[in-house]
Formats: structure tokens, sequence, C-alpha cells
């Protein structure tokens, strides 16, 4: 486990009391969900959970993995009040190191954070005709915040370029956040279905 990213990311969420607030799930989420083939879900770099939590009141059966303790034990308190918490399987890890099961998750999300070394693992992860959903910041000189590291922030149509012939891309766009979101940032998203 990288220290020093779960040292930052803990301190991040007991700093800012906003980040534990419950929030609204990802509208790429809900609007794909239905395509997933099979219930079971991977929501990646998961925080406190709006997605896993989502996911989960929806029938799936969902491994939320995050580097946070912080972070997962918010989620563990929400997972109390609203969900079947048998359904939610958290892990405290570093995705920098992590190898995803081949063929495996009907649904996978990234949301908000990039580790491009993990896309095309994930991708493997999907079984036939499972859906990866990636939504997360790119560079623009209007974005409100700046990149602590540039390399967390996407180029403009990167993510188009990481899927061969075996996915198709079912939605790709790149757009400014609205308000479910604190700062003003631009986004890119793609919606891929694995074909074979
Ligand atoms: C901006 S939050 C996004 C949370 C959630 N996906 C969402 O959309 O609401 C980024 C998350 O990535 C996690 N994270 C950062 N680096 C990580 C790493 N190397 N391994 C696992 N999780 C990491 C942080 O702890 C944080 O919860």
């Amino acid at each position: 486990m990288a220290q020093k990213d779960q040292l930052k990311w803990d301190k991040k969420y007991m700093d800012n009391a906003g980040l534990l607030m419950p929030r609204k799930p990802s509208p790429l989420l809900q609007k794909y969900m239905t395509h997933a083939p099979t219930n079971k879900a991977l929501d990646v770099a998961c925080g406190t959970g709006r997605n896993t939590l989502f996911l989960a009141d929806n029938g799936f059966e969902v491994d939320a993995l995050d580097i946070s303790a912080v972070a997962l034990q918010e989620l563990s308190q929400h997972m109390k009040k609203v969900t079947d918490i048998s359904k939610i399987h958290t892990q405290l890890i570093d995705l920098e190191q992590y190898e995803p099961p081949i063929s495996h998750y009907g649904l996978i999300l990234q949301s908000n954070f990039l580790v491009r070394s993990l896309i095309s693992k994930l991708s493997e992860a999907l079984v036939k005709n499972g859906i990866l959903i990636i939504d997360t910041y790119m560079i623009h000189e209007e974005n409100e915040k700046s990149p602590s590291n540039p390399d967390f922030y996407l180029h403009p149509n990167e993510l188009k370029g990481f899927f061969g012939d075996k996915y198709e891309i079912l939605e790709y766009k790149e757009y400014w956040n609205g308000c479910e979101e604190t700062r003003h940032m631009r986004k890119q998203a793609i919606i891929v279905e694995k074909l074979s």
C-alpha cells in the first residue's frame, strides 16, 4: 500500500466535512446501469460510496475498493442505514497494485479517479457484454482547480485510445460538470461494452 497516498486521502476526508456528506450517484451510472448483463459490480476508488450504495440499492452485489480507511469507514456507516449490507464488500487497497479477476464483473465504474495502467485490466475484468464506465477530470485552462499532479487528469480524446475492437463505445463525451460537484471542472467520460 502506498502509505503516503493513504495518508493524503485520509487527511483530505478528515479535513473536509463536505466530502463525507451523502451525494447523488453518477448520472452516467444511472443511465447505463440497466445495460449490465449480470449484477456483479466493481466500484474502483469508491470514496464514501455514493455509487456503491446506489448500485446495492438497485440489486447489485458490489466490490467497493479504496485506499482511504476514513472513506470506507464512512461508507460502512451509510450502508447500515440504507442498504442490505451483505451486498457490499469493501476493501482497503492501493489500485496502482491491483489485479482484478478476469471476466468477472457485469459492470465496472471508475468515477473521478485515474490510474491509466488500470484501464486495460478493468476491461479484461468484464464478462461478455459487460459495461465499463469511466468518468473523470480533464486538463483544461478554465478548470476551477488545477491538479496536484497533471498525470491525474486526462487529455482531449484520450479515453477513446484505450479500447480496441473487442469493445464497443456506447457513449463518449467531454463536458463541464454540473452543480452536483463542488468545483467547476472539465470532464471526460466513456462507456464501453465488451463484445467478446
Ligand atoms: C475524488 S474521490 C472519488 C470517489 C468516488 N469514485 C466518486 O466518484 O464519488 C477519489 C478517491 O480515490 C481514492 N484513491 C486515490 N488514490 C488511490 C489509490 N492509489 N488506490 C485506491 N484508491 C485511491 C481516494 O481515497 C478517493 O476516495
